[in-house]
């Protein structure tokens, strides 16, 4: 949001927003995302913040979740951007190969992940290096497919261009 031009404190609120993104999950990861946004909206309330700025934080919050929200703002556009592109390796506490659903084989298997914003260009590209020999690249695409897609959203929403390499191809 730096890179874009964004003021100070709208950088700001982005990144409570992201540190707080997820605290709905401590009552369930079903709906986390609308639990999570009430949560934050109460903790700020009670921490003095300004009603315009913590119901901003509220809706990009509420709006995180690829089943349910979209971006709908500046700084929800960002957090999504983030959120969906932590796709690595060090995600999976799991160490037991032989236990791994899908969602642990695929971000196992993503070694590296970067997320480069071309300010000038306006495009923002996600390159994963994905160990073809622990999961097929399409096994990635089974269960990030609607995270891609909220995303390029996301990214057209801050009037970017979304780009997604994997190994080294650009799939989108
Ligand atoms: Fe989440």
């Amino acid at each position: 949001m730096k890179d874009l031009g964004y003021p100070e404190r709208t950088i700001e609120l982005a990144k409570i927003a992201g540190y707080l993104h997820d605290i709905g999950n401590c009552v369930n990861r079903t709906d986390h995302a609308h639990s999570g946004a009430i949560i934050a909206y109460n903790i700020l309330k009670d921490m003095g913040m300004d009603v315009k700025e913590r119901t901003e934080i509220m809706m990009a919050i509420g709006n995180h979740d690829e089943n349910t929200g979209t971006a709908i703002s500046d700084i929800s556009a960002a957090l999504i951007l983030a959120d969906k592109s932590d796709v690595h390796r060090d995600r999976v506490s799991n160490t037991n190969l032989s236990t791994f659903d899908i969602h642990d084989r695929v971000n196992y298997a993503v070694t590296d992940a970067e997320l480069k914003l071309d300010a000038k260009e306006r495009k923002i590209t996600l390159n994963l290096n994905i160990d073809t020999k622990l999961c097929p690249v399409l096994d990635y695409f089974e269960i990030f497919m609607d995270r891609t897609m909220m995303s390029k959203y996301a990214a057209k929403y801050l009037k970017i261009w979304f780009e997604l390499v994997i190994n080294g191809t650009k799939l989108l």
